[in-house]
C-alpha cells in the first residue's frame, strides 16, 4: 500500500457527504472509488457529483465489486459492527463512525476480527483531533499538569428534531431513544478525555455508573410539533431520559464525569471539557465566543504560596509554544473541514496508518473501551446506578 492512494468507499451517504471537502484536501492520499447507500436517490446524488465512482444500494455488492481498499462506515449505529466485520472479512480496512458497537459482545467481535485479519480498523472519533484538545494533549505530554485527578466531557446538543421524520414516524435515532435508557452517545466526550488520561497505555478504566433524568423535554417537543395525540407525546413513551451522567473510575483513581444530553432545549455545547491535575487545570469554552482557559502552576501567575490566583490564561496565550505539531502543519486545511478540523485529521490518520503500516490514533481497543460505555450504562441504570466493571479488552 506504500505511496499508493487509498481507494475508499463511503457507506451511508449523509454523514459521508460532509467529507467531500476533506476528500478534496487529501486527494494525494485518498481516492473515492464508490458510494453505497440503501437510498437510490442518495446514490444518484453522489454519482452526479462524482461521475467516475461506482454506486451501490447493496452492501454485499459493494464489497464484491466496489474496487476499494477501505470502507468508511457512516450508516446508523445498528449497522456498524456487522458492516465492519463483513468488510474486514472481505479484505477491506475499516473506518467506522461513532459509536463502534452497542453491546460488549460486539466489541469483542470487532477486536477478534481485527486480530484475525490484521487489517486497519479505526473509529472516526473526530473530537480527539480538535485544536484545543490536541494542544492540551501536547501540554500534558510535557508534564505541566502534574498528576491527573479529574476529567470531564459533556455533549449537550438538542437533537430532538432528528428523532422524528416529517410524517411523525421515528428515525433510527428516535427508535434508539425510545427503547434505550443509559448513555446514548459517549465517545465525543470520552474520546479526548481518554487520550489525555492515557487510557490503554498508562491507565485503565475500571468501573462505571450512570444515572438518567426522566424523559421530559422529548415528549414535550413531540406534543408541540406533532400534537398531543401522537403516541410519543405521552409521558413515559420514551425510555431514554433527557440527561445522562456517567461516572468512570480509573485504575489510578482518576474520576471521569461524562454527560450526554441530546434532548434538553438550550443552546448547544458539544465540546465541553475540563481537566484537573496537581499542577494545572483546563476549562473549555461554554460557547463559540469564549476562549478555552488554562492555568499552569509552572507558567501562569501564582500567589506567593504557589496557589492559583482568581484569573486564568486563555489557552491561545500558549499557542506559539504548545500548538500540536499536526495543527502547526495543517492549520489552514483543517480549519476549513468539519467538526473543528476533526474530520480532516481523522481521515488523514486512517490513510497514513494503512500506507505507513502504523497504528491508527483511535484503534479497535479504544473503540471498544469508549463504546462499551453505552451497554454498561444501560446495565448500571437498570441496577439503580450500581457501578459496573469495564472489561479489560487489551488483556
Ligand atoms: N462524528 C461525528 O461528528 C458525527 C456526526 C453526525 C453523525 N455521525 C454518525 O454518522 C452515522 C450516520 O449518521 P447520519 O446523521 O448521517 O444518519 P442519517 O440517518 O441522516 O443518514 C444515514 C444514511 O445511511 C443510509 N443507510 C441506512 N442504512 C443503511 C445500510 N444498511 N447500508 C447503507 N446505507 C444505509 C441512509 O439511507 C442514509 O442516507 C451515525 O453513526 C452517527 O452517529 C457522526
Amino acid at each position: 500500500m506504500k505511496n499508493k492512494p487509498l481507494r475508499l468507499a463511503v457507506v451511508g451517504g449523509n454523514r459521508g457527504a460532509t467529507f467531500n471537502k476533506v476528500l478534496d484536501a487529501l486527494k494525494s492520499k485518498v481516492i473515492l472509488t464508490a458510494i453505497c447507500d440503501i437510498s437510490k436517490e442518495r446514490v444518484d446524488e453522489w454519482l452526479k457529483q462524482y461521475p467516475d465512482i461506482k454506486g451501490f444500494t447493496n452492501y454485499n455488492d459493494l464489497l464484491e465489486k466496489g474496487e476499494c481498499d477501505a470502507v468508511f462506515i457512516a450508516t446508523p449505529v445498528e449497522f456498524h459492527v456487522e458492516q465492519a466485520i463483513s468488510a474486514m472479512k472481505a479484505g477491506k480496512h475499516v473506518i467506522s463512525e461513532v459509536f463502534a458497537a452497542d453491546t460488549v459482545d460486539d466489541c469483542w467481535k470487532l477486536i477478534e476480527t481485527v486480530k484475525k485479519t490484521k487489517l486497519t480498523y479505526m473509529m472516526a472519533e473526530n473530537y480527539c483531533f480538535m485544536r484545543p484538545n490536541l494542544m492540551v494533549q501536547n501540554i500534558l505530554d510535557k508534564g505541566l499538569f502534574g498528576q491527573l485527578t479529574y476529567a470531564e466531557g459533556h455533549y449537550i446538543h438538542d437533537c430532538r428534531h432528528l428523532r422524528l421524520n416529517q410524517d411523525g414516524s421515528l428515525t433510527w435515532r428516535g427508535e434508539f431513544q425510545k427503547k434505550f435508557i443509559g448513555n446514548t452517545y459517549p465517545t465525543h466526550s470520552l474520546g479526548p478525555v481518554a487520550k489525555w488520561l492515557g487510557i490503554g497505555t498508562t491507565d485503565r478504566m475500571l468501573r462505571t455508573s450512570t444515572f438518567v433524568s426522566p424523559a421530559a423535554a422529548t415528549p414535550e417537543f413531540v406534543k408541540r410539533n406533532f400534537g398531543a395525540k401522537h403516541p410519543m407525546a405521552k409521558p413515559g413513551s420514551w425510555k431514554g431520559g433527557d440527561s445522562a451522567s456517567t461516572i468512570i473510575e480509573t485504575e489510578k483513581g482518576v474520576v471521569i464525569n461524562i454527560r450526554v444530553d441530546a434532548n434538553s432545549p438550550r443552546p448547544h455545547n458539544m465540546v465541553h471539557y475540563q481537566l484537573q491535575g496537581t499542577k494545572g487545570s483546563y476549562i473549555s469554552p461554554r460557547h463559540d465566543f469564549e476562549d478555552p482557559l488554562i492555568w499552569l502552576q509552572d507558567l501562569s501567575k501564582t500567589e506567593k504560596n504557589g496557589q492559583a490566583p482568581h484569573t486564568w490564561d486563555t489557552l491561545w496565550k500558549w499557542g506559539s509554544r504548545f500548538e500540536h505539531p499536526l495543527w502547526h502543519k495543517y492549520l489552514e486545511i483543517a480549519q476549513s473541514a468539519g467538526h473543528g478540523g476533526g474530520d480532516f485529521f481523522v481521515l488523514m490518520d486512517f490513510a497514513d496508518a494503512i500506507q505507513k503500516g502504523t497504528k491508527p490514533y483511535i484503534d479497535v481497543y479504544d473503540a471498544a473501551e469508549w463504546s462499551c460505555i453505552v451497554p454498561l450504562s444501560k446495565q448500571s441504570v437498570k441496577s439503580k446506578g450500581k457501578p459496573v466493571p469495564i472489561p479489560d479488552f487489551r488483556k
